[in-house]
């Protein structure tokens, strides 16, 4: 399998402090299935940026260490990158850069608030060639409290990415729930662990595939881990529907939201 959003590089930004934290985030997901991890550093101007030539050295050092450790990860290039008006031009300087090198952009919205330039940028990047993969929605505000927006940005052309996290419950019982609305409405196109740490936000996927399988079926998982190796080498992948989300009208759903 293929993680396609992890911090797992060493002393990057809030994910593996040092290569003995990177070592065991590797053993971890090989353990679990994965046999290729895309490194997705953060990348939010002022506060992580990075140079290509120093991050693929730390990218090298990394396949290096896994190879004379025995640890069968090979890690590729990429990059989280927070929105901002200047993405587009960003991406076709190459200050920052894409997925392995294809046309998909891991693009991180800010968990309060979705800027209003939002679906201009991703327009713009989509017009460039790019394919912008959002980063766990299931993890935003607006996201949490109006699932359907998110409809809207696969229906212009965007992609969701889902944290594996999210379906077992790490980042919160709200997560969650939203992850199984967006799975069960067919908004979720790929997975990826979004691990920090060996600990608690580790590289972890197993328990959220098989929550998933009990939540819309083997199909439509395969599918999900599939697009990820399509995603790799650069390929197309074909989406599903989106289907409209329609909060229940009970009172009981009313007063759940209302204390959630
Ligand atoms: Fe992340």
């Amino acid at each position: 399998m293929v993680d396609l959003h992890n911090h797992i590089l060493p002393g990057i930004d809030d994910g593996a402090k040092d290569m003995e934290e990177t070592l065991k985030m590797g053993k971890i997901a090989e353990a679990e299935g994965f046999s290729k991890i895309i490194a997705t550093p953060h990348y939010i101007e002022g506060e992580f940026t990075l140079e290509k030539e120093q991050f693929l050295g730390i990218i090298n050092a990394v396949n290096e260490h896994f190879a004379e450790q025995s640890v069968h990860i090979e890690v590729l290039p990429g990059l989280e990158i927070y929105i901002s008006p200047d993405l587009p031009s960003k991406l076709e300087k190459g200050e920052v850069f894409t997925l392995n090198n294809t046309p998909y952009v891991l693009v991180e919205l800010p968990m309060g608030s979705v800027p209003i330039y939002t679906e201009d940028i991703l327009y713009e990047m989509r017009l460039l060639g790019y394919k912008p993969v959002i980063a766990h929605p299931e993890r935003y505000i607006k996201v949490t409290k109006d699932p359907d927006y998110l409809r809207g940005l696969i229906e212009q052309g965007n992609y969701v990415q889902i944290n594996s996290l999210s379906i077992i419950g790490v980042l919160g019982k709200k997560t969650k729930q939203t992850a199984e609305i967006l799975l069960k409405h067919k908004m979720v196109h790929f997975i990826g662990t979004d691990a920090h740490t060996s600990r608690i936000r580790s590289p972890r996927i197993k328990e959220a595939l098989e929550q998933m399988r009990k939540w819309v079926g083997d199909e439509y998982v395969e599918e999900i881990i599939n697009n990820g190796r399509a995603l790799i080498r650069g390929e197309e992948i074909t989406i599903p529907q989106p289907l409209t989300y329609k909060p229940g009208k009970g009172f009981l759903r009313k007063m759940k939201n209302l204390f959630s």
